[in-house]
């Protein structure tokens, strides 16, 4: 039987083809993304307490209870995952008081690589975007370090602009190491599929039918598995399909990998998943993850995707509708809060909704844009010099922001003003904090249900003429005045300047980061998954990459869903910020002091310094004449 043949509909076919009624409960399941059983990975605890499900209950129901919802304790997250390596050293560390098992990397793990691949003759990469050059390379320098004779061998669409690349990086039809993408997918016994995900999802079928039986696809993100899901699909059963995250752009996890060669154990931190383990035929997928990670040049590893069980009775009733458009849209928001929140948390596991990831980097990247045109916008407004306004905005978050978030962690951006200072970061942070997690939540949600994935995949095929409609591929982001701007103050900035640290700036990006962690633990993330996807991600690899050559050179050196995410995403962040935030400080409104109380003790400041200690502090600098950048980005004005 073919791999294309052998889908697993989990929703059995009705008259729309795929999908059938679905009870509240059984929407829930749907919405989250990956359901297997596991002998390696074992859930723990696997449900969140009825108390912290009424927590989240009411804090669903409109601002005033919001600000409840910060004063909670924090929810715990709804499932631990552990799992067995018998390659690698499994750590248990303690995060906010809560257990997490991570795998650290360096490249003293090299000479466990050839173990970890046990079996595996070709990793076949396919594609060459943001990620594909990074892992590719990396995972090449790693083996031969290991003295491994596994081929990494690219593989490339027909006409694809790619080649050319990946030659000049050192791969070659002449040596096997560069192909043709459906004769790489097929020669290969583990396939790292890194075409974009709109792509991913136009292609899979293909993809499945030509990978060998038993051999295991690898993606970097759950997208593929969401819009599986979303048509009642599953992989097919005869393949083991994993998934190792980098939390950061490709082109910082070649750049901190390669700093990795002075520095061990530097690089880019990454999640893991083994997806429906009982279809791993010979249970070694969670060693090539593992394997896989410390090739990249991961610090640590910690494991994410999971669902305990597949509750197959709950994908019994399904609904024969669109379940976002028809099913939701007659629920009030706090039923709608109810039903995709407290059941995901108690079927799921965390990191079915946190795979989404691109996403979550479309909010890191679209929300730091969105402030920076509002703030800029201000500063300018009431009377700043537009030099100094783009110091006290871009340069301020991208540099010494940053710098300090990396290394010493939010509470000292705060601790580092004077009295004055102080006072002014509390205003903007009072006044940001719930503007920016309404967009945050309202984000996050649409992620859950399915039609961020969707747009994605919309959006995918307006690049490209069709219906007699003209293509429209993405535009440009960084061509307006403040943008120019940037171009001048970078032309004169003082090597290694890291730009003035501003308080109302810091206040403003603090309150977004603190939003964004309490929306990913009130929805049940671990704290690995948490900082790493709203902190760490953000000050160590995306930030460094605007400080460099502005917005553009940051968003768009990062995967096609996550541009397309920033570009739908930052102007909601500019808008309400202006139109509720700004609007609060001028009226003079009041501080919240519960919000600002819960910042300074907030259980997260610890367990940022933990992830800050499994790491070596590496310079997250990028030069502006980078070239281990998109092809396309490294010749443009900066
Ligand atoms: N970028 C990040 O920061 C990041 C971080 C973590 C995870 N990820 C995940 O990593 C995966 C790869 O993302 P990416 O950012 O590296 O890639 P990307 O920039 O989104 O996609 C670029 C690659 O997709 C190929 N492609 C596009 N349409 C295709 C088609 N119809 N058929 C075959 N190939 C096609 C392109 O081929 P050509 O070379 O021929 O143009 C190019 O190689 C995604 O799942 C993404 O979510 C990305």
């Amino acid at each position: 039987m073919s791999a294309a043949s052998a889908f697993s509909p989990s929703i059995a076919p009705s008259s729309s083809k795929f999908l059938k009624p679905s009870s509240p409960k059984t929407l829930a399941l749907r919405l989250g993304f990956l359901s297997s059983s596991s002998k390696t990975l074992k859930p723990l605890l696997s449900r969140t307490s009825s108390s912290s499900a009424a927590t989240a209950s009411e804090a669903g129901r409109g601002a005033s209870s919001a600000a409840r919802m910060v004063s909670m304790p924090a929810t715990k997250p709804s499932t631990l995952l552990d799992f067995e390596t018998s390659v690698f050293k499994k750590e248990k560390v303690t995060l906010a008081g809560q257990d997490e098992y991570i795998v650290r990397g360096g490249r003293d793990l090299f000479h466990l690589l050839p173990d970890a691949f046990k079996g595996i003759k070709q990793i076949g990469v396919i594609g060459w975007g943001s990620q594909g050059p990074a892992q590719a390379q990396n995972l090449r320098d790693s083996l031969a370090d290991a003295g491994s004779d596994i081929v990494v061998k690219i593989g490339l669409r027909k006409g694809s602009r790619s080649f050319a690349e990946a030659r000049a990086a050192g791969f070659s039809e002449e040596n096997g190491t560069l192909g043709d993408i459906w004769e790489t997918v097929s020669s290969s016994d583990l396939v790292l599929l890194l075409i974009s995900d709109a792509a991913q999802a136009d292609n899979y079928e293909k993809v499945f039918s030509h990978m060998k039986p038993n051999s295991i696809l690898g993606l970097s993100h759950g997208f593929l598995l969401g819009h599986l899901q979303s048509m009642g699909l599953d992989f097919p059963k005869n393949i083991s399909v994993i998934a190792v995250c980098p939390k950061g752009m490709g082109p910082s996890v070649r750049r901190l990998y390669v700093q990795g060669k002075e520095i061990n154990g530097a690089g880019i931190n990454a999640s893991f998943a083994v997806h429906q383990l009982e279809k791993d035929i010979d249970g070694r997928a969670t060693d090539v993850a593992l394997g896989w990670s410390v090739a990249l040049g991961s610090p640590f590893t910690f494991a994410t995707t999971l669902e305990q069980e597949y509750k197959s009775d709950i994908f019994g009733e399904r609904g024969e509708f669109d379940i976002c458009s028809t099913f939701l849209f007659p629920m009030t928001v706090a039923m709608l809060f109810d039903y995709l929140f407290l059941d995901i948390i108690s079927t799921c596991s965390a990191t079915t909704i946190s795979d989404c990831q691109s996403d979550v980097l479309g909010i890191l990247l679209g929300a730091v844009h969105g402030i920076v045109e509002s703030l800029f916008r201000r500063y300018t407004e009431n009377g700043m010099d537009e030099d100094l306004a783009y110091k006290n905005t871009v340069e301020s978050i991208t540099g010494i922001i940053s710098r300090t978030i990396s290394t010493k962690g939010m509470l000292s951006v705060y601790e580092s003003f004077s009295e004055e200072g102080k006072k002014e970061f509390q205003a903007a942070y009072s006044a940001s904090y719930y503007p920016c997690m309404d967009i945050l939540y309202e984000c996050y949600e649409d992620v859950a249900c399915g039609s961020e994935i969707r747009s994605v995949v919309l959006a995918g095929r307006r690049f490209f003429e069709k219906d007699g409609l003209p293509a429209f591929p993405m535009g440009k982001i960084d061509q307006t005045r403040m943008w120019k701007v940037g171009e001048r103050v970078r032309a004169t900035r003082p090597e290694g300047d890291l730009g003035p640290l501003h308080p109302f700036t810091a206040g403003v990006y603090v309150a977004l980061m603190m939003a964004q962690i309490e929306v990913l633990r009130k929805k049940g993330h671990s704290y690995s998954e948490i900082i790493n996807e709203s902190v760490i991600e953000s000050v160590d690899s995306l930030n460094p990459f605007m400080h460099a050559r502005g917005v553009s050179f940051m968003v768009d050196n990062c995967s096609t869903t996550a541009r397309l995410g920033s570009r739908k995403w930052a102007p909601r962040f500019d808008y309400i910020l202006t139109q509720q935030a700004l609007v609060s400080v001028d009226k003079n409104a009041p501080i919240n002091q519960d919000l600002l109380s819960n910042f300074f003790s907030d259980p997260v400041h610890g367990a940022i310094q933990v992830c800050a200690e499994l790491r070596p502090t590496v310079d997250i600098s990028v030069p502006q004449d980078a070239d281990f950048v998109r092809p396309e980005l490294r010749q443009s004005s900066n």
